[in-house]
């Protein structure tokens, strides 16, 4: 199966940037998460930065014109046209479904497959109060899995420092998972809707997700 374009939709926790890592790699597309842009916008202090921080240390979601303006300049870029894209995070609301439709059609940019990673919110909890990223690579990790914490040397890349993300507290995912309840869930009805949906059950490693994700899309693992 070839594909142009893919969605990672799901609950924050579901697994989207975990799995992302492998499937732009299996189907060579280019990785866009609005939630590493963002947050790349805060680090460089940027105007969109500024504006953005509040909103994500809190566990809301950033204003959709936000949002949807750097995700349609980004889709301009040539490299997006020459190897599609596999876009994690975004959407995360009806407005921003119906602004990524308008645009694709409007640059032809192919196909779009939506894949769902559906998960408990229990398990979703211990997932995100237990992530450590690190600072250089950005590869992510569990403290139970990968026995790394804040402060260690990242295993991966030896230059980098673990840390824990700022909407990784308690308050702040309980407010992530509220926000996806009330305004990203309903994109799996739009979609599917549009025969555009594939469903995956995100419990299991990261590996058994990853299987049934190709099996799904008719690949074998
Ligand atoms: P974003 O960075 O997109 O966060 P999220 O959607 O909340 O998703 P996460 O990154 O928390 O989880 P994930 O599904 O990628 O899981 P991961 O693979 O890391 O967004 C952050 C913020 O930016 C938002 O809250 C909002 O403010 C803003 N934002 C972003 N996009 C926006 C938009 N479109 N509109 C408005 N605002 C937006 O895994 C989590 C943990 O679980 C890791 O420790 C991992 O190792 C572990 N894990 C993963 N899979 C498994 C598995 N199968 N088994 C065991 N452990 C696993």
């Amino acid at each position: 199966m070839s594909i142009r374009n893919m969605i990672l939709l799901g609950p924050p926790g579901a697994g989207k940037g975990t799995q992302a890592v492998h499937l732009v790699e299996e189907f060579g597309l280019l990785h866009l998460s609005t939630g590493d842009m963002l947050r790349g916008a805060v680090e460089a202090h940027t105007n969109l930065g500024l504006q953005a921080k509040c909103f994500m240390d809190a566990g809301d979601l950033v204003p959709d014109e936000l949002v949807i303006g750097i995700i349609r300049d980004r889709l301009g870029g040539a490299d997006v046209r020459d190897l599609g894209v596999l876009l994690d995070g975004f959407p995360r609301t009806l407005v921003q479904a119906e602004a990524l439709a308008g645009v694709i059609s409007q640059l032809r940019l192919g196909e779009l497959i939506v894949i769902n990673i559906a998960v408990p919110d229990e398990l979703l909890i211990r997932r995100l109060s237990g992530r450590r990223m690190c600072d250089t690579c950005s590869e992510i990790f569990h403290i139970d899995r990968d026995g790394v914490d804040v402060g260690d040397p990242c295993p991966t890349c030896t230059t980098g420092k673990i840390y824990q993300r700022s909407d990784d507290q308690v308050e702040a995912i309980a407010e992530r998972l509220r926000n996806y309840h009330a305004k990203t869930a309903p994109l799996i009805k739009y979609y599917s809707e549009r025969d555009m949906l594939i469903s995956i059950d995100g419990s299991g490693t990261p590996d058994e997700v990853h299987r049934r994700v190709m099996a799904h899309l008719e690949l074998g693992a």
